[in-house]
C-alpha cells in the first residue's frame, strides 16, 4: 500500500503513521525527521534545511526531492509506504507522480487528516519530544505522570521543537494555506483523496483513516 497522509502542522500525521506502520508493516516516509535527522547529525543537507525550518518556511525543492528519492529506492519502501509531510506543494506533487511512475507503483490514496485550526494550534504548543527517543508527548493529553520526562527513557528531558514555538506556529500555518492545500484539489481531481476527521481521540482517528484507505 502506498499512501500519502495530508494535512496541516499539528494535524496527527506523526502519530497516525506509528499506527499505520504497525498495522500494514510499511516504514513512515517524514521528510520533517528526515530533515531533522540530517540537522542532529550536521550535514551539509540539514544545514542547508536549518533556516527554512526555523523560520516555518518550506525547504527547498530540490533538496527534499533528492532525499525523497534516495529513501523510497531502500529495500523496505518495496512493499509500500507512507509518506508524512510530503508532498507539500504542487511541483513536489507532479515530480513524486514521475518517481512512481517510472518505478510502476503509483498511489493507493491520499488521507486528508481534517482539523479545526484552534485545535491545531493547542496541540502544536502542547507538544513535547523526547529528547533521547524523539517520542511525542503531549501536555494537555498525554497519560499523567509521563511528563516532563520520557516514561521509556531512564528519565531523558521532554523538549519542545524549536518550530512549536508560538510565533513559527503562525508562518507554517501560512505556508500550509498558500502551499500545502492547493494539493486538496489536486489530489480530489485524481480521484485519489479520502477526507478524515482528524478532530478526535488517537484510536478514533486511526479507525477513521483504516476505514478511508479501505474504501
Ligand atoms: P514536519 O515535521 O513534517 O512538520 P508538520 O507537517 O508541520 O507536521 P508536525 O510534525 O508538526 O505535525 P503532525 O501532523 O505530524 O502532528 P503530530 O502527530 O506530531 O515538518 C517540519 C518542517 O520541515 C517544515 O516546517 C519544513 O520546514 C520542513 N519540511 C518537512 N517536509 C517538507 C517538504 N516536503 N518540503 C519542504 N519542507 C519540508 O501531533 C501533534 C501533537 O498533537 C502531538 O503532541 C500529538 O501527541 C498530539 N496529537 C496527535 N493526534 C492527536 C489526537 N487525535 N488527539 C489529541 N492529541 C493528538
Amino acid at each position: 500500500m502506498r499512501i500519502v497522509l495530508l494535512g496541516a502542522p499539528g494535524s496527527g500525521k506523526g502519530t497516525q503513521s506509528q499506527r499505520l506502520v504497525k498495522a500494514y508493516g510499511i516504514p513512515q516516509i517524514s521528510t520533517g525527521d528526515l530533515l531533522r535527522e540530517a540537522r542532529a547529525k550536521g550535514t551539509e543537507l540539514g544545514l542547508r534545511a536549518k533556516a527554512a525550518m526555523d523560520a516555518g518556511k518550506l525547504v527547498d525543492d530540490a533538496t527534499v526531492l533528492g532525499m525523497i528519492r534516495e529513501r523510497l529506492s531502500l529495500p523496505d519502501a518495496v512493499n509500500g509506504f507512507i509518506l508524512d509531510g510530503f508532498p507539500r506543494n504542487i511541483p513536489q506533487a507532479q515530480a513524486l507522480e514521475a518517481m512512481l511512475a517510472d518505478l510502476r507503483e503509483p498511489l493507493d490514496a491520499v488521507v486528508l487528516l481534517n482539523l479545526d485550526l484552534k485545535v491545531l494550534f493547542k496541540r502544536l504548543t502542547g507538544r513535547r519530544i523526547c529528547e533521547n527517543c524523539n517520542r511525542v508527548f503531549n501536555i494537555y493529553t498525554s497519560l499523567p505522570g509521563t511528563l516532563p520526562h520520557c516514561d521509556q527513557c531512564a528519565g531523558a528531558r521532554l523538549i519542545q521543537r524549536d518550530d512549536d514555538k508560538e510565533e513559527v506556529i503562525g508562518k507554517r500555518l501560512d505556508v500550509y494555506e498558500a502551499q500545502t492545500k492547493p494539493l486538496i484539489s489536486h489530489y480530489t481531481a485524481a480521484g485519489l483523496l479520502r477526507t478524515v476527521d482528524a478532530d478526535a481521540d488517537v484510536e478514533t482517528v486511526f479507525a477513521n483513516i483504516q476505514r478511508a484507505i479501505a474504501k
